[in-house]
C-alpha cells in the first residue's frame, strides 16, 4: 500500500511517500526556520504563508523521489492537528485538492501519534509499549497495548519539553530553535550547578518544565549578581542534565505500574544527546527505542506510517475532515 503524507502543522512543510506501515521512499521536509530566526519563535501567519508557497513544489519532489506518480498512490493522509490552524490548513486542503482530483480515500492523522510511529520507521514496535512523546507543543506518557491504541497516563500541566528548550535557549542568548544550540553547547559543558527536578517524585505521571526556566533564569542572576563568572555551556549540561533526569524518574515510576516491553522516545527533542544517552542506558529489560535523528522533527513520513495503522483499523475520512488546533491522541 502506497500513502502519499502531508504534514504541516508548525513551521515545516512536508510531503512523503511511504509503503504500508515501515518503509519511506521519499520525505520531502522544508522547513521554515531560517525566517523565524529574526523573530525568536514561529509566527503562525507567516508560517502559513509560507507553507502555502512551499507545499506544491514539496509535493512534487516528493512523487519525483519515490520514482512513483499520482496514480501509484492508494491513500492521502495529511495531519489534521494539534498545531497552528492555519499551517494546519494549507496541508488539509492541499491533500483534499489531490484527493478529490484523483480519487483517492482521504485519512487525517494526529500528530502526536505520527511522532509515536516515528519510531516504526524500519522498526518493529514490542508491546505493550511507552511511548514518550517530547516536541515542542507537547510532553505526552502514553500506554499503548497494540497498534492505534492510545492510553495517555501523563502531559505537561505547563511547558513542553521542546518549549523549556527553547526558553531557556533565550534566556542564554541563543537563537530559535534553541534545543538543537543547547545540545551542541552542552557537550563542552559541566552539570556543576543543582537545578530542580520539578515534580519527579509527585504521585502521577505529569511534569511541569516552566519552574525549571524560571530557576535557570535565577541561578544567572544570582551568579551575575554576585560577580561569579560562569560558563553558557555549564548552564546548559545543568539543564539538560536536569529535563534527562526528570523524564527518567517518571518513566521510572511508569514502569513499576506498567509492564512494558519497549520504552519509544519520540518527537523534536527525542534528537538531544543527554536524553538519549540518560534514557537509552538506564532501563534494563526492556527496550529503549528513538527514531532515527531525521524522524524526530516534523516530517511527513511519520503521518503517513501512521496513516496505515489507523488505515489497519478501519479508520478512514473524508471530505468533512477539519483542522483542530487542540486534537487529544
Ligand atoms: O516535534 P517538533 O519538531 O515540533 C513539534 O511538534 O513541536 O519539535 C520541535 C522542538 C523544538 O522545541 C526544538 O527546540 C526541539 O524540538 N529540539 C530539540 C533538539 N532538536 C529539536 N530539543 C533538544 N535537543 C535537541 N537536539
Ligand atoms: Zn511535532
Amino acid at each position: 500500500m502506497l500513502i502519499l503524507s502531508f504534514e504541516s502543522s508548525c513551521d515545516e512543510t512536508s510531503v512523503s511517500v511511504t509503503r504500508d506501515g515501515c518503509a519511506v521512499l521519499s520525505n520531502e521536509v522544508l522547513p521554515q526556520i531560517d525566517i523565524f530566526k529574526e523573530y525568536g519563535g514561529v509566527v503562525p501567519e507567516i508560517s502559513s504563508r509560507e507553507h502555502v508557497k512551499g507545499i506544491t513544489l514539496v509535493y512534487k519532489k516528493a512523487l519525483e523521489d519515490a520514482g512513483v506518480t499520482i496514480d501509484d498512490i492508494d491513500y492521502i493522509a495529511v495531519t489534521e492537528g494539534p498545531g497552528l490552524i492555519g499551517s494546519l490548513l494549507t496541508g488539509i486542503n492541499a491533500a483534499k485538492t489531490v484527493a478529490l482530483n484523483e480519487n483517492k480515500p482521504l485519512v487525517g492523522v494526529n500528530h502526536l501519534s505520527g511522532h509515536i510511529y516515528a519510531a516504526r520507521i524500519d522498526h518493529e514496535i514490542k508491546f505493550p509499549c511507552l511511548a514518550v512523546v517530547i516536541s515542542g507543543g507537547h510532553t505526552e506518557l502514553v500506554i499503548m497495548n497494540e497498534d492505534y491504541d492510545f492510553n495517555k497516563i501523563g502531559s505537561t500541566t505547563d511547558d513542553a519539553v521542546g518549549e523549556v528548550f527553547d526558553k531557556v535557549a533565550r534566556i542564554l542568548g541563543l537563537p530559535y530553535p534553541g534545543g538543537p544550540l543547547i545540545d551542541k553547547i552542552a557537550k563542552e559543558g559541566k552539570p556543576i550547578y543543582d537545578l530542580p527536578r520539578p515534580m519527579a517524585h509527585s504521585n502521577d505521571y505529569n511534569f511541569s518544565f516552566s519552574g525549571l526556566k524560571s530557576a535557570v533564569s535565577k541561578l544567572i542572576a544570582d551568579l551575575e549578581k554576585d560577580g561569579i563568572e560562569y560558563k553558557k555551556e555549564d548552564i546548559a549540561m545543568s539543564f539538560e542534565t536536569a529535563v534527562a533526569d526528570t523524564l527518567y524518574q517518571k518513566i521510572k515510576k511508569a514502569l513499576k505500574e506498567y509492564k512494558v516491553k519497549e520504552i519509544v522516545v519520540v518527537g523534536g527533542s527525542a534528537a538531544n544527546s543527554k536524553i538519549r544517552e540518560t534514557l537509552s542506558t538506564s532501563f534494563k529489560n526492556v527496550e529503549v527505542t528513538f527514531p532515527a535523528m531525521k524522524y524526530c522533527g516534523d516530517n511527513a513520513a511519520m503521518i503517513g506510517i501512521s496513516a496505515y495503522y489507523k488505515i489497519q483499523k478501519g479508520e478512514i475520512d473524508d471530505m468533512s475532515l477539519k483542522a483542530s488546533s487542540r486534537l487529544d491522541l
